[in-house]
């Protein structure tokens, strides 16, 4: 077969998004975010995202048909996010992919939403290094992945035993009053501030938190420092220096995102790391593990700020790759799976 044409459809949390990809080649990544509708609760609120899919679900398969030039008919395949994430936003994404996959007679593949954070670097930067190192933080999941063959498995090495990297730039933002989701926001109002200018501390980072959890996260530490540090200002009647405070606290999140991420490949052997997820997107987190890893001779792949959020393209960026690999095509019947483990790649 020539590289085949794979349609992908991504539900798991706010974004309906919906990818048109040709091998390692992306035609089309359509994206409709409810974003909007849970700003003024400060967080995704489920059921509110999952109406915005099924509402945004055709307009943006047939957006991404437009941009690419192609009609439905035309696809080899269907992929789909089937976990983890919120249980009836992923219901309706999956119950689309079904139905397009029985109106159109094609294969569908559930795949996982983590492994196709990975697979989407193809997309931009080739194929994959065979081992890889993945880091993936978003504002649901943190975890330090060996990767081989993606659509074969993936073996978890560390994740966090609390907050998402995202949750807590999305949690700090919140105290310094800035907008839901907060990480962008961070990122830019840390630019005009002094890093350096409150000691943070770097969470699971001392000797004997590193004999339990050598490459495990925790930032739930992280945000309490934070809002004291920020309560004991305000009862002062102190301004509260937000640029600063942003800086201080986002040093700290990269500092032990790329110290534990760089450790973890070295400790296996693997020379290439792969950053994805929405905070990757970071502007300090994209600097300093360049900067980290060149000094220990490791490379590092970063997709681009709008592969990294969550998107259409990404999963079928994955399910091209199991179409070429041969892998076996999922069940018609197979369910959503909110707490999909991140060691099954495909349902
Ligand atoms: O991957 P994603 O779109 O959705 C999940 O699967 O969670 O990630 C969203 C998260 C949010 O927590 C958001 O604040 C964070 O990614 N994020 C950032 C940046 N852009 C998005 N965090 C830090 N810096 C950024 N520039
Ligand atoms: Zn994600």
């Amino acid at each position: 077969m020539s590289e085949p044409l794979v349609l992908g459809i991504e539900t798991s949390c706010d974004e309906t998004g919906v990818g048109l990809v040709r091998g390692h080649t992306l035609l089309a990544d359509a994206v409709a975010s409810s974003v909007d509708e849970h700003a003024r609760f400060g967080g995704v609120v489920p059921e509110v995202a999952s109406r915005a899919h099924l509402e945004a679900m055709v307009p943006t398969i047939e957006r991404a048909c437009e941009t690419a030039g192609v009609r439905l008919h035309d696809v080899d395949a269907i992929a789909v996010t089937s976990g983890p994430g919120l249980a009836g936003a992923l219901m309706v994404g999956v119950a689309a992919a079904k139905a397009l996959a029985i109106g159109l007679g094609k294969p569908i593949y559930g795949v996982n939403h983590l492994a196709a954070h990975v697979a989407v670097d193809q997309l931009e930067h080739g194929p994959l290094p065979e081992p890889c190192l993945a880091m993936l933080v978003s504002g649901g999941h943190s975890s330090l992945l060996r990767v081989t063959d993606v659509t074969i498995g993936v073996d978890p090495l560390g994740a966090t035993i609390d907050d998402a990297a995202g949750e807590a730039f999305d949690k700090v933002a919140r105290l310094l009053g800035l907008p839901f989701p907060g990480g962008p926001h961070i990122d830019r109002a840390a630019r005009e501030g002094d890093s350096v200018y409150v000691d943070f501390p770097r969470g699971l980072t001392s000797r004997r938190d590193l004999e339990r959890h050598r490459f495990d996260f925790s930032f739930s530490g992280l945000k309490t420092a934070v809002a004291r540090w920020v309560e004991a200002r305000e009862r002062s009647g102190e301004p509260v220096p937000v640029n600063d405070v942003a800086a201080s606290f986002q040093e700290a999140v990269c500092d032990v995102l790329t110290r534990k991420a760089i450790d973890a490949a070295q400790t296996q052997g693997i020379e290439d790391i792969l950053i994805g997820g929405g905070v990757a997107a970071n502007s300090r987190l994209r600097a300093m593990a360049e900067e980290r890893a060149a000094a220990k001779g490791i490379r590092v792949r970063v997709p681009r700020p709008g592969l990294c959020t969550d998107n259409g393209a990404m999963v079928a960026a994955l399910g091209a790759e199991m179409v070429s690999r041969g892998r076996t095509p999922s069940a018609l019947d197979h369910p959503a799976d909110s707490s999909l483990p991140v060691t099954e790649v495909l349902v």
